[in-house]
C-alpha cells in the first residue's frame, strides 16, 4: 500500500529537475532525480579510470557506489560521502552518461535502488524511464518536453549564470540532440513517452504553468 506518486520524463534539458523540484516543495513530498544517479555512477566510473565499454568491471564498480541525497543547507549527492553534486553537472560526465545508463547492469541495480525508495510513495520521480518502467503505476505520468531550440537556449542562460558564456547555442543543440538520440534509441528503456502519461510541451509556459498544470493533476488522484 502507498501514496500516489508523481513520474516525470522527458529529454534533456526539459526542465524535469526544476519543475519536480518544486511539485515537490509545493505538494511536500519526497523528490528523487534518477538522472543523479546515473551521473554519480558516471562520474565514479569516470574517476576510476575503467574503460567505460567495459561492461562487467562498469557493473562490479556500480554495486559499490553508493549514492546518497543530502537536502540541507543545499540539495546535494553524495559518492561514498565525498560531494560531487558540481562534479556530476561538468560536459566531461554530461557527454558520458548516456552510454553508462544503456548498459543492463546499470540499470538493474540503479532501478532497483529507485524501486526502494519510491516504495512508499508519496514522491515526484524524474527521469526517462519512471513511468514506462520503474514505476509502471505511478497516479500521475508527465511526459515533459521542449524543442531542442528552447531546451539549448534555456541551457545557455543556466551556463552564463554560471560564468561560463563561451559556449555558442550550436553546441549545446548538439550535444543535447546526441543525448536524445542515444537515450531513445538503447535498447533497454528507451526515452520515450508512456501510453498514459500527460505530454507537457513547455516552449511556451512559464514554469509556475507548468508547476500548477501538475499540481492539479496530483490533487485530482487525492
Ligand atoms: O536527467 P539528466 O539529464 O540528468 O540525466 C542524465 C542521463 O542519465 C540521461 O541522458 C540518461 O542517459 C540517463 N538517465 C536514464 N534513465 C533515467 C534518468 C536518466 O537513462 N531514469
Amino acid at each position: 500500500n502507498r501514496q500516489p506518486m508523481i513520474a516525470i520524463d522527458g529529454p534533456a534539458g526539459a526542465g524535469k529537475s526544476t519543475v519536480a523540484r518544486k511539485v515537490a516543495e509545493v505538494l511536500g513530498l519526497f523528490y528523487l532525480d534518477t538522472g543523479a544517479m546515473y551521473r554519480a555512477l558516471t562520474w565514479f566510473i569516470l574517476k576510476s579510470g575503467v574503460d567505460l565499454g567495459d561492461e562487467p568491471t562498469v557493473a562490479e564498480l556500480a554495486s559499490q557506489c553508493q549514492i546518497d541525497f543530502v537536502n540541507t543547507p543545499s540539495p546535494s549527492v553524495f559518492v561514498n560521502g565525498e560531494d560531487v553534486t558540481q562534479a556530476i553537472r561538468t560536459p566531461e560526465v554530461t557527454a558520458r552518461v548516456s552510454a553508462i545508463a544503456a548498459q543492463g547492469a546499470v540499470r538493474a541495480v540503479l532501478v532497483r535502488q529507485q524501486q526502494h525508495y519510491g516504495q512508499r510513495g508519496g514522491i515526484v520521480i524524474d527521469g526517462r524511464d519512471i513511468g514506462t518502467h520503474v514505476f509502471p503505476d505511478a497516479e500521475v505520468k508527465i511526459f515533459l518536453t521542449a524543442s531542442i531550440a528552447e531546451r539549448a537556449r534555456r541551457r545557455q542562460v543556466d551556463l552564463k549564470n554560471l560564468g561560463q558564456s563561451d559556449v555558442t547555442l550550436g553546441d549545446l543543440e548538439r550535444a543535447i540532440a546526441e543525448r536524445d538520440r542515444q537515450d531513445s534509441t538503447r535498447a533497454i528503456s528507451p526515452l520515450r513517452k508512456a501510453d498514459d502519461a500527460i505530454e507537457i510541451k513547455s516552449d511556451n509556459l512559464t514554469i509556475e504553468e507548468v508547476l500548477g498544470a501538475i499540481v492539479t493533476l496530483y490533487q485530482a488522484k487525492t
